[in-house]
Protein backbone atom coordinates (compact mmCIF):
# COMPACT_ATOMS: atom_id res chain seq x y z
CA UNK A 1 0.00 0.00 0.00
CA UNK A 2 1.19 3.25 -0.77
CA UNK A 3 2.25 5.57 2.47
CA UNK A 4 2.77 9.08 2.53
CA UNK A 5 6.14 10.39 2.62
CA UNK A 6 6.69 12.10 5.61
CA UNK A 7 9.74 14.58 6.88
CA UNK A 8 9.99 15.66 9.92
CA UNK A 9 11.75 18.68 11.23
CA UNK A 10 13.80 18.66 14.75
CA UNK A 11 15.17 22.54 14.97
CA UNK A 12 16.09 20.94 18.40
CA UNK A 13 16.86 24.02 20.68
CA UNK A 14 18.12 25.90 17.98
CA UNK A 15 16.80 28.92 16.19
CA UNK A 16 15.57 32.59 17.07
CA UNK A 17 12.65 34.80 15.08
CA UNK A 18 14.91 35.55 12.04
CA UNK A 19 16.35 31.82 11.13
CA UNK A 20 13.43 30.30 12.48
CA UNK A 21 11.35 33.13 9.64
CA UNK A 22 13.65 31.46 6.78
CA UNK A 23 13.75 28.20 7.02
CA UNK A 24 9.75 28.63 6.83
CA UNK A 25 9.70 31.26 4.18
CA UNK A 26 12.14 28.69 2.03
CA UNK A 27 9.38 26.04 2.63
CA UNK A 28 6.39 28.43 1.62
CA UNK A 29 8.48 29.79 -1.45
CA UNK A 30 9.92 26.54 -2.64
CA UNK A 31 8.10 23.79 -5.07
CA UNK A 32 7.88 21.22 -2.53
CA UNK A 33 6.64 17.28 -4.04
CA UNK A 34 3.06 17.24 -3.57
CA UNK A 35 2.64 13.78 -1.86
CA UNK A 36 4.92 14.86 1.58
CA UNK A 37 4.09 15.69 4.24
CA UNK A 38 6.33 17.71 6.22
CA UNK A 39 6.37 18.29 9.93
CA UNK A 40 8.53 21.48 11.19
CA UNK A 41 9.17 20.89 15.12
CA UNK A 42 10.94 24.10 16.37
CA UNK A 43 11.59 24.92 20.44
CA UNK A 44 8.11 25.46 22.26
CA UNK A 45 8.73 28.96 22.86
CA UNK A 46 8.80 29.82 18.94
CA UNK A 47 5.51 27.17 18.05
CA UNK A 48 3.07 29.97 17.64
CA UNK A 49 5.19 32.01 16.36
CA UNK A 50 6.16 29.60 13.09
CA UNK A 51 2.29 28.47 12.77
CA UNK A 52 1.54 32.09 11.99
CA UNK A 53 4.23 31.79 9.17
CA UNK A 54 3.47 28.76 7.69
CA UNK A 55 1.25 28.98 4.41
CA UNK A 56 1.33 25.77 2.76
CA UNK A 57 -1.19 22.87 4.34
CA UNK A 58 1.20 20.27 3.70
CA UNK A 59 3.33 22.08 5.80
CA UNK A 60 2.02 21.63 9.88
CA UNK A 61 3.97 21.85 13.07
CA UNK A 62 4.75 20.12 15.87
CA UNK A 63 6.69 20.28 19.30
CA UNK A 64 9.81 18.41 20.75
CA UNK A 65 8.15 17.10 23.86
CA UNK A 66 4.87 17.31 26.14
CA UNK A 67 3.65 16.38 29.64
CA UNK A 68 1.33 13.44 30.17
CA UNK A 69 -0.85 15.93 31.82
CA UNK A 70 -2.55 18.67 30.95
CA UNK A 71 -1.93 21.36 33.30
CA UNK A 72 -1.16 21.51 36.70
CA UNK A 73 2.05 22.38 39.01
CA UNK A 74 4.80 21.10 36.41
CA UNK A 75 7.09 24.00 36.17
CA UNK A 76 9.06 24.20 32.63
CA UNK A 77 6.84 21.53 31.11
CA UNK A 78 5.34 21.49 28.09
CA UNK A 79 1.22 20.93 28.00
CA UNK A 80 -0.28 18.73 24.66
CA UNK A 81 -3.68 21.16 24.96
CA UNK A 82 -1.00 24.27 25.48
CA UNK A 83 0.64 23.10 21.92
CA UNK A 84 -2.42 22.25 20.34
CA UNK A 85 -4.03 25.65 21.33
CA UNK A 86 -0.94 27.34 19.34
CA UNK A 87 -1.79 25.01 16.45
CA UNK A 88 0.67 22.20 16.29
CA UNK A 89 -0.51 19.07 14.97
CA UNK A 90 2.09 16.67 15.76
CA UNK A 91 4.65 16.45 18.57
CA UNK A 92 8.22 14.23 18.89
CA UNK A 93 7.96 12.00 22.26
CA UNK A 94 10.76 9.28 23.33
CA UNK A 95 13.72 11.43 21.50
CA UNK A 96 16.93 9.74 22.50
CA UNK A 97 18.03 13.10 24.16
CA UNK A 98 14.88 12.91 26.05
CA UNK A 99 15.73 9.51 27.12
CA UNK A 100 19.22 10.17 28.31
CA UNK A 101 19.50 13.73 29.40
CA UNK A 102 16.23 13.61 30.76
CA UNK A 103 16.10 10.35 31.92
CA UNK A 104 13.07 9.34 30.29
CA UNK A 105 12.10 6.01 30.28
CA UNK A 106 10.20 3.07 28.34
CA UNK A 107 7.18 3.72 30.61
CA UNK A 108 6.95 7.09 30.34
CA UNK A 109 7.41 7.52 26.96
CA UNK A 110 4.49 5.58 26.36
CA UNK A 111 2.24 7.48 28.99
CA UNK A 112 3.16 10.34 27.10
CA UNK A 113 2.47 9.23 23.54
CA UNK A 114 -1.01 8.11 25.45
CA UNK A 115 -1.93 11.18 27.12
CA UNK A 116 -0.57 13.14 23.26
CA UNK A 117 -3.20 10.67 21.24
CA UNK A 118 -6.18 10.73 23.97
CA UNK A 119 -6.07 14.73 23.21
CA UNK A 120 -5.89 15.01 19.71
CA UNK A 121 -2.09 15.77 18.62
CA UNK A 122 -0.11 12.68 16.76
CA UNK A 123 2.91 11.52 17.95
CA UNK A 124 6.19 11.07 16.14
CA UNK A 125 7.64 7.91 18.55
CA UNK A 126 11.73 7.46 18.80
CA UNK A 127 13.29 4.56 19.31
CA UNK A 128 16.60 3.38 18.34
CA UNK A 129 19.63 1.79 20.14
CA UNK A 130 23.11 3.08 21.49
CA UNK A 131 26.34 2.41 20.07
CA UNK A 132 27.06 -0.27 23.15
CA UNK A 133 23.67 -2.05 22.17
CA UNK A 134 24.58 -2.01 18.30
CA UNK A 135 28.10 -3.55 19.15
CA UNK A 136 26.25 -6.12 21.40
CA UNK A 137 23.84 -7.16 18.75
CA UNK A 138 20.92 -6.55 20.58
CA UNK A 139 19.43 -3.35 18.14
CA UNK A 140 16.18 -5.50 17.79
CA UNK A 141 15.48 -6.21 21.78
CA UNK A 142 16.12 -2.66 22.05
CA UNK A 143 14.00 -1.43 19.51
CA UNK A 144 10.82 -4.08 20.52
CA UNK A 145 11.54 -3.24 24.02
CA UNK A 146 10.97 0.57 23.18
CA UNK A 147 7.95 -0.33 21.10
CA UNK A 148 6.18 -3.19 23.65
CA UNK A 149 6.18 0.01 26.18
CA UNK A 150 3.91 1.69 23.82
CA UNK A 151 1.85 -1.41 22.74
CA UNK A 152 1.14 -1.95 26.46
CA UNK A 153 -0.91 1.88 26.76
CA UNK A 154 -1.57 2.32 22.85
CA UNK A 155 -4.43 0.39 21.25
CA UNK A 156 -4.77 2.91 17.60
CA UNK A 157 -1.65 3.71 15.72
CA UNK A 158 -3.25 5.31 13.25
CA UNK A 159 -2.03 9.18 14.25
CA UNK A 160 1.80 7.47 15.38
CA UNK A 161 4.89 8.23 12.96
CA UNK A 162 7.53 6.02 13.99
CA UNK A 163 11.14 7.44 13.43
CA UNK A 164 14.11 4.50 14.02
CA UNK A 165 16.88 6.75 14.87
CA UNK A 166 20.33 4.83 16.00
CA UNK A 167 21.44 7.06 18.59
CA UNK A 168 25.02 6.40 17.37
CA UNK A 169 23.61 8.12 14.02
CA UNK A 170 22.79 11.39 15.96
CA UNK A 171 24.73 14.37 15.34
CA UNK A 172 27.51 12.46 14.00
CA UNK A 173 27.43 12.77 10.37
CA UNK A 174 28.11 8.99 10.08
CA UNK A 175 23.64 7.47 9.23
CA UNK A 176 23.58 4.51 9.09
CA UNK A 177 23.37 3.27 5.43
CA UNK A 178 20.27 3.03 3.33
CA UNK A 179 20.40 -1.13 2.87
CA UNK A 180 21.04 -1.29 6.72
CA UNK A 181 18.27 0.72 7.67
CA UNK A 182 15.65 -0.95 5.81
CA UNK A 183 16.64 -4.26 7.14
CA UNK A 184 15.89 -2.55 10.41
CA UNK A 185 12.83 -0.67 9.52
CA UNK A 186 11.27 -4.26 7.55
CA UNK A 187 12.31 -6.05 10.93
CA UNK A 188 9.87 -3.15 12.68
CA UNK A 189 7.14 -3.68 10.48
CA UNK A 190 7.11 -7.47 10.62
CA UNK A 191 7.33 -7.05 15.04
CA UNK A 192 4.22 -4.70 14.62
CA UNK A 193 2.26 -7.16 12.54
CA UNK A 194 2.44 -9.70 15.24
CA UNK A 195 1.27 -6.75 17.87
CA UNK A 196 -0.70 -3.94 16.36
CA UNK A 197 -2.17 -6.18 13.04
CA UNK A 198 -1.08 -6.31 9.51
CA UNK A 199 -3.16 -3.08 8.40
CA UNK A 200 -2.10 -0.87 11.18
CA UNK A 201 1.57 -2.33 10.96
CA UNK A 202 1.39 -1.84 7.00
CA UNK A 203 -0.25 1.51 7.24
CA UNK A 204 2.51 3.12 9.79
CA UNK A 205 5.20 5.55 8.64
CA UNK A 206 8.42 4.21 9.82
CA UNK A 207 10.96 7.19 9.14
CA UNK A 208 14.92 7.08 9.22
CA UNK A 209 16.92 9.77 11.54
CA UNK A 210 20.60 10.25 12.39
CA UNK A 211 22.23 12.05 10.21
CA UNK A 212 19.90 12.55 6.71
CA UNK A 213 20.70 15.27 5.20
CA UNK A 214 20.86 16.34 1.59
CA UNK A 215 23.78 14.40 0.24
CA UNK A 216 22.41 10.72 1.40
CA UNK A 217 18.62 11.35 1.34
CA UNK A 218 18.51 10.01 -2.40
CA UNK A 219 20.06 6.74 -1.36
CA UNK A 220 17.05 5.93 1.10
CA UNK A 221 14.73 6.41 -2.32
CA UNK A 222 13.67 3.12 -2.53
CA UNK A 223 13.73 1.18 0.20
CA UNK A 224 10.11 0.50 0.79
CA UNK A 225 9.90 0.22 4.29
CA UNK A 226 11.62 4.09 4.60
CA UNK A 227 8.43 6.35 4.46
CA UNK A 228 10.45 9.63 5.40
CA UNK A 229 12.88 10.78 7.75
CA UNK A 230 13.39 12.74 10.76
CA UNK A 231 16.15 15.47 10.43
CA UNK A 232 18.17 17.05 12.93
CA UNK A 233 20.83 19.57 11.91
CA UNK A 234 19.82 19.27 7.91
CA UNK A 235 16.20 21.48 8.77
CA UNK A 236 17.79 24.11 9.75
CA UNK A 237 19.68 24.57 6.17
CA UNK A 238 18.10 24.83 2.89
CA UNK A 239 18.89 21.33 1.96
CA UNK A 240 15.95 20.29 3.85
CA UNK A 241 14.28 21.20 0.98
CA UNK A 242 16.45 18.89 -1.20
CA UNK A 243 15.32 15.95 1.59
CA UNK A 244 11.76 16.90 1.29
CA UNK A 245 11.92 16.17 -2.01
CA UNK A 246 14.09 13.24 -2.36
CA UNK A 247 11.23 11.18 -3.24
CA UNK A 248 10.38 12.91 -6.00
O1 LIG B 1 15.29 13.86 15.67
C1 LIG B 1 16.20 13.88 14.61
C2 LIG B 1 17.59 13.97 15.12
O2 LIG B 1 17.82 13.21 16.25
C3 LIG B 1 18.60 13.63 14.04
O3 LIG B 1 19.62 14.55 14.19
O4 LIG B 1 21.30 16.11 13.31
O5 LIG B 1 21.61 13.61 13.10
O6 LIG B 1 19.88 14.78 11.71
P1 LIG B 1 20.67 14.77 13.01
Amino acid sequence: MARTFFVGGNFKLNGDKKSIKEIVERLNTANLAENVEVVICPPAAYIDYTVQLVNKPQVTVGGQNTYLKASGAFTGENSVDQIKDLGAKWVILGHSERRTYFHEDDKIVADKTKFALDNGVGVILCIGETLEEKKAGITLEVVERQLNAVIAEVKDWTNVVIAYEPVWAIGTGLAATAEDAQDIHASIRKFLVSKIGEKAAEEIRILYGGSANGGNCSTFKDKKDIDGFLVGGASLKPEFVDIVNSRM
